[in-house]
């Protein structure tokens, strides 16, 4: 049977920064405020021209350079986002398939906001251990302020922009196989967390449409409360169903949307501070994104190591959740 192994990380964030003094003057808001509810201290936006495409090619280049492939040997390509280049199609993996000259791949996108690098992950194993692809490129990439109401203080201080990219390849060694990945979904809850127009779902008739507007709207203090019961749920029981302990844990990467929720799930989990990936003060919630950026972080300034295990961890709109057990499996 073969294994799938996470091969190699790349990020990348676009270079204009916006900072809580800049959204202070823009909505009735400030610097203390956002960093004491949310630990955000500044995010990139991504140019008028930069498209989601364009940020989740870049990642991926990088990822495939440190993956040692050539690009020809990569057969999938899945895209995490819910701010897509185009409204309905062609999907953001065909458009980054042919920005990379890839050929011959089956390529699609997944919608599960910020668990979406997750679901990518857990259809990559499952393609790869079923024999039918060798090697996957994942992607989560996402331009959040196409889709961001910044007249809205409640969101517009939240989200950012940037893209995160992982090779996810065959093996016959057992040692190098992410260990288990979780993914769950309960639609329940799809009114804390929306962009309510804009779909069939939304208006009767496009030219009847108030707006063509795509924004996010989110009933935050709801979702933080079943974010933090989701996120330490779903951790409990991917741990105890694999038998590991949480100080076998090198690395905690949690979705990066609020500090506080970061630290209550640790807290909950008995996580030490060390243990806790942290990119949310820099980067903000870039939603899909959120998880390979932070690998990549870690990878970057040299904490990541190979065969250290990662316990990834996210929640998103829908709404949607997921965890994953992973050696750090570099070639
Ligand atoms: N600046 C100043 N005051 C504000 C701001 C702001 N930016 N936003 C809200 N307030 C005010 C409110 O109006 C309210 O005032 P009131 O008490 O006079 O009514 C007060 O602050 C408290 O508001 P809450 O909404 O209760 O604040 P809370 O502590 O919950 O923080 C926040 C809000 C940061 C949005 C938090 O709820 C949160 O992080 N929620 C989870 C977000 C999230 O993780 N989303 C999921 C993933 S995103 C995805 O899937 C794409």
């Amino acid at each position: 049977m073969a294994y799938a192994t996470f091969r190699s990380i790349g990020a990348y964030v676009p270079k204009k920064i916006l900072t809580n003094e800049d959204l202070a003057t823009m909505v009735d808001t400030s610097d203390d405020w956002i960093t004491k509810r949310t630990g955000i201290k500044e995010r990139h936006i991504a140019a008028k021209e930069e498209f989601t495409s364009d940020m989740g090619v870049k990642a991926a280049e990088l990822a495939l350079l440190r993956s040692g492939l050539a690009k020809e040997e990569i057969d999938m390509v899945v895209c995490a986002t819910i701010s897509p280049d185009y409204f309905c199609m062609p999907s953001t993996a065909t458009v980054i398939s042919a920005k990379l000259g890839l050929k011959n791949v089956t390529a699609f996108d997944i919608s599960a906001a910020c668990t979406g690098f997750i679901y990518a992950l857990s259809i990559a194993k499952a393609f790869i251990e079923s024999g039918m692809k060798k090697n996957v490129l994942i992607i989560g990439a996402e331009k959040l302020s196409a889709i961001t109401d910044y007249s809205d203080r409640g969101t517009c201080i939240l989200f950012g922009d940037g893209a995160g990219s992982a090779v996810i390849s065959a093996t016959d060694n057992k040692a190098e196989a992410i260990i288990d990945v979780h993914t769950g979904a309960d639609g329940e809850y799809a009114d804390l967390l929306m962009t309510p127009n804009g779909g069939s779902g939304s208006a009767h008739d496009a030219l009847e449409q108030e707006s063509s507007s795509c924004f996010m709207q989110m009933k935050g203090n709801e979702t933080f409360k079943v974010a933090v019961r989701t996120l330490t749920k779903d951790v409990v029981e991917i741990l105890e169903e694999n038998g590991i302990q949480s100080d076998a844990i090198k690395h905690f990467i949690p979705h990066q949307a609020n500090y506080r929720i970061i630290k209550a799930v640790g807290d909950a989990l008995k996580m030490k501070e060390e243990q806790v990936v942290l990119t949310v003060a820099k980067y903000g919630n870039t939603s899909g994104a959120s998880i390979p950026m932070a690998i990549n972080d870690i990878y970057e300034s040299g904490r990541l190591q190979k065969g250290e295990l990662m316990l990834l961890d996210a929640f998103g709109g829908g709404l949607t959740w997921g965890s994953a057990l992973i050696p750090f499996s570099p070639k």
